[in-house]
């Protein structure tokens, strides 16, 4: 198969903000037995399979930190983190006590990110194992890429989602069984975060994690408050320090938030090699606060981009890309001292969306158009008005990545291909 378009290449080149970026070359891509095949630069042919002189061809997008039974909750205007949890979020998960209304939701959830152009993903199901394993199943029965994790809870929640330690650790030991590290679907590990974590269970977690290699997700110091709490519970002990006690510190380690690190936290963190999930647009919902990601950065610690549903409430990973910028350019202009290279670029805002992202996910062959990557595709088709400024002007007053980020329209998207295969349909039952 051949897919012709502008395509969206990894520009190595060195710059502020972490560094890399894409490109945009005209030219093909020949995709066989699942993966790209051969990258051509040059003339957009006119006898492609697909794409043509208007169309951009993109690696899918990646969501590195999202909820599958949070969709129906999104929109909980008005709440702080520990409340929401409370009051919207822990009852939304009591419902996935029944399996079948977890296969329903992650069928939605997975629909609902295919349409937006993310083919991969990272997930917390719920405490439930059966909801978990039925999550991973569809997963994999949709073709999509994805951790997923059994959530590890055994306080500080109703009762109705707390297992005893032991009981979790053996359950999530069984779902990395069964869905091993190096599959195209994987069980992630999962604890919440520590206020509903026992010391007991965050050390098994990250036994489990050392034993296994999987991909370690929890929440961090993404409130004021949240971060009292942790003090409280463990002994005055530095949040991230509690999760580096308990051996869930490690370079397969992704963090949703990181709002409230100090620079001791960051340091630690980039030796270590894990990665903060920058949840933009669930920072500003929940009045959680904004995360200095060009510090994070600068640490040398990793940063991955995550919509965080359902406290974030947009699915495009492009709309959460765009509200990276934004928050980059609210905080400086908040702070004077602030340089332009605070702020990324379009270039580097849709790198992080799809190589940087997989990166952090541990997937060398994912997010990239390169020989030998998975052929997780986007193809997009800007309307009429989009391509002629950005594409066939004698010269644009606009960057076409820039152009492209901000007038961005999910309707725009007109094939989503995993492994090469158009994606779905998903039935709902
Ligand atoms: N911290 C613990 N659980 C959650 C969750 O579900 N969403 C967010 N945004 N933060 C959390
Ligand atoms: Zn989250």
């Amino acid at each position: 198969m051949k897919i012709a378009g502008h395509l969206m290449l990894p520009d190595p080149a060195q710059a502020a903000f972490g560094g890399e970026r894409v490109r945009l070359a005209p030219g093909w891509l020949r995709i066989e037995g699942g993966v790209i095949a051969e990258v051509v630069e040059g003339d957009i042919p006119d006898d492609a399979d697909a794409g043509g002189t208007g169309s951009v061809v993109c690696p899918g997008f990646i969501d590195a930190h999202m909820h599958l039974p949070q969709f129906g909750i999104i929109g909980a205007h008005g709440l702080g983190l520990l409340d929401w949890l409370e009051r919207v979020t822990f009852p939304a998960e009591m419902r996935w006590a029944d399996t079948d209304t977890a296969r329903r939701d992650t069928r939605a959830a997975v629909r609902r990110m295919l349409g937006a152009g993310t083919t991969g993903f990272a997930a917390y199901a719920t405490v439930h194992a059966e909801g978990a394993r039925a999550a991973l199943d569809e997963a994999q029965r949709a073709g999509v890429r994805a951790h997923i994790g059994q959530v590890l809870m055994d306080r500080g929640a109703p009762e109705a989602l707390c297992r005893p330690a032991g009981q979790l650790l053996e359950e999530a030991a069984a779902l990395q069984s069964a869905y091993p590290t190096d599959g195209r679907v994987s069980a992630a590990i999962t604890p919440r975060f520590a206020p509903a974590c026992s010391a007991a269970l965050l050390e098994g977690a990250g036994a489990l994690a050392r034993a296994t290699g999987a991909l370690v997700q929890t929440h961090l110091a993404e409130t004021r408050a949240e971060c009292v709490l942790v003090g409280e519970l463990f002994d005055g002990q530095g949040y991230l320090d509690v999760y580096r006690a308990a051996g869930l510190l490690g370079p397969r380690s992704v963090f949703g938030h990181g709002i409230y690190l100090g620079g001791a936290d960051l340091s630690a963190l980039a030796e270590s090699g894990g990665a903060v999930a920058h949840c933009p647009l669930a920072n500003s919902f929940l009045m959680s606060g904004r995360l200095d990601a060009s510090g994070v950065l600068a640490s040398g610690a990793g940063m991955a981009l995550g919509s965080d549903i359902g406290a974030g409430y947009e699915v495009s990973m492009v709309r959460v890309a765009r509200a990276m910028l934004e928050t980059a350019g609210a905080l400086r202009i908040s702070d004077a001292g602030r340089g332009p290279e605070t702020v990324p670029t379009a270039a580097q805002a849709w790198w992080r969306i799809t190589a940087g992202n997989a990166r952090a996910l541990h997937w060398p062959d994912a997010g990239r158009l390169a020989l030998g990557a998975m052929a997780d595709l986007v193809l997009v088709c800007p309307d009429a008005d989009t391509k002629r400024t950005l594409f066939t002007a004698p010269t644009s007053a606009v960057d076409p990545l820039a152009g492209l980020l901000f007038g961005w329209d999910d309707r725009w998207i007109e094939r989503v291909l995993l492994q090469g295969r158009p994606a779905g349909p998903i039935p709902d039952e």
